[in-house]
């Protein structure tokens, strides 16, 4: 089995900032509830750019920064569930804008978990031998999906792009994943799809567009009782233990998750990085959005151990050992 190495990363999210204070004055709401909620103080909301639109420009970044010209990668997988279309594929509009001829490109949906669901399929293709190098990428535009007038929901979510690029390699860089689902529990986060409107149908749903609808704290149990274990179950079989994180990057979904997630490892939270003060919940972006920001820091430092960690509708989870 090839060895697969994370070698570029990059994203982009729309100018436009929406405050908890801008929120305040169309739902009943207020900073305070949300920030003391969240830990969420702005989100970008896309003024008209899409999902593939913010894909592509995190794509060319993360190639840049990879020095990678785009006909060399062999593979594009697009974790979103707000695609422009229901066809093309994203994936194919941004294999377009980037000019990656050769690549083999299709979208997938894991909600909040897909960027982790892109990365670990890409990653069996390369170790395979069957592709050398992928572009996975998290984009949404979930601002579309959102109920603007449910303060529930509205306040959590942002619209946002990232992306990763990762190659066969001679060095070690991908030790472990770990991947589940329940659609048992689907109903927690859901957004129902265009009705059937066939001319074949006897009683004709209502055309009415639906809306994002979650319970909360439904989703809170959940992630806190499914990811500690997901993790811990990556040190399986590993010489390694959570004690050599460096960085810990989970979905940005809410801080109190991400600090009951490290009580619940034992784990020191300043190991956790935390962007969605500034972006909120942005699903599949989030995690490569937070990549990209912790490497352009320059806090990944070569050999550190990070672990990455997505949870969301499906129910769906996943995690990942990386070895920078
Ligand atoms: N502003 C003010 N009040 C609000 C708001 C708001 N934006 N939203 C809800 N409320 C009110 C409710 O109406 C309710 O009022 P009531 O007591 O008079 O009925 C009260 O606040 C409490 O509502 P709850 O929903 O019980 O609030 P809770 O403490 O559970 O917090 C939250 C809600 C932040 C969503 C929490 O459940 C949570 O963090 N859940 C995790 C889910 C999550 O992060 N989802 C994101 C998407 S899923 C994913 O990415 C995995």
């Amino acid at each position: 089995m090839n060895n697969v190495k994370l070698v570029g990363t990059g994203s982009y999210v729309p100018d436009n900032v929406v405050t908890n204070h801008q929120l305040s004055q169309w739902v009943d709401t207020s900073d305070q509830w949300i920030y003391s909620r969240t830990g969420i103080k702005e989100r970008r909301i896309s003024n008209g750019i899409t999902a593939s639109e913010m894909g592509s420009k995190a794509s060319i970044k993360a190639l840049n920064q990879a020095a990678i010209d785009p006909t060399e990668i062999d593979l594009i997988i697009v974790a979103t569930m707000t695609a422009d279309k229901y066809l093309p594929s994203v994936a194919c509009e941004i294999q377009r804008d980037i000019k990656a001829e050769k690549a083999v490109c299709f979208d997938l949906n894991a909600a909040c978990s897909g960027f982790l669901y892109a990365y670990n399929v890409a990653v069996q293709f390369i170790k395979t031998g069957t592709y050398k190098k992928a572009l996975i990428v998290g984009t949404e535009v979930l601002s579309k999906l959102v109920d603007w007038e449910d303060r529930g929901t509205c306040v959590l979510f942002g619209d946002g792009a990232g992306a990763a690029i990762i190659s066969q390699s001679e060095e070690e860089g991908f030790i472990q994943m770990k991947m589940g689902s329940d659609g048992r529990m689907s109903k927690a986060l859901l957004c129902d799809s265009r009705p059937l409107n066939n001319p074949f149908i006897k009683e004709k749903d209502d055309l009415n567009l639906d809306y994002i609808k979650m319970d909360g704290q439904d989703i809170f149990k959940f992630v806190c009782s499914t990811i500690p274990n997901n993790i811990l179950d990556l040190f399986e079989e590993t010489e390694h233990t959570l004690n050599d994180v460096s960085h810990f990057i989970l979905h940005q979904a809410n801080k109190r998750i991400i600090q009951a997630v490290a009580k619940r490892l034992g784990a020191d939270i300043n190991k956790f990085f935390t962007n969605l003060d500034q972006y909120g919940n942005t699903s599949a972006a989030s995690i490569p959005i937070a990549l990209d920001e912790i490497n352009r820091q320059n806090k990944l430092k070569k050999g550190d151990l990070v672990v990455l960690s997505g949870f969301g509708g499906g129910l769906t989870w996943g995690s990942a050992l990386l070895k920078i």
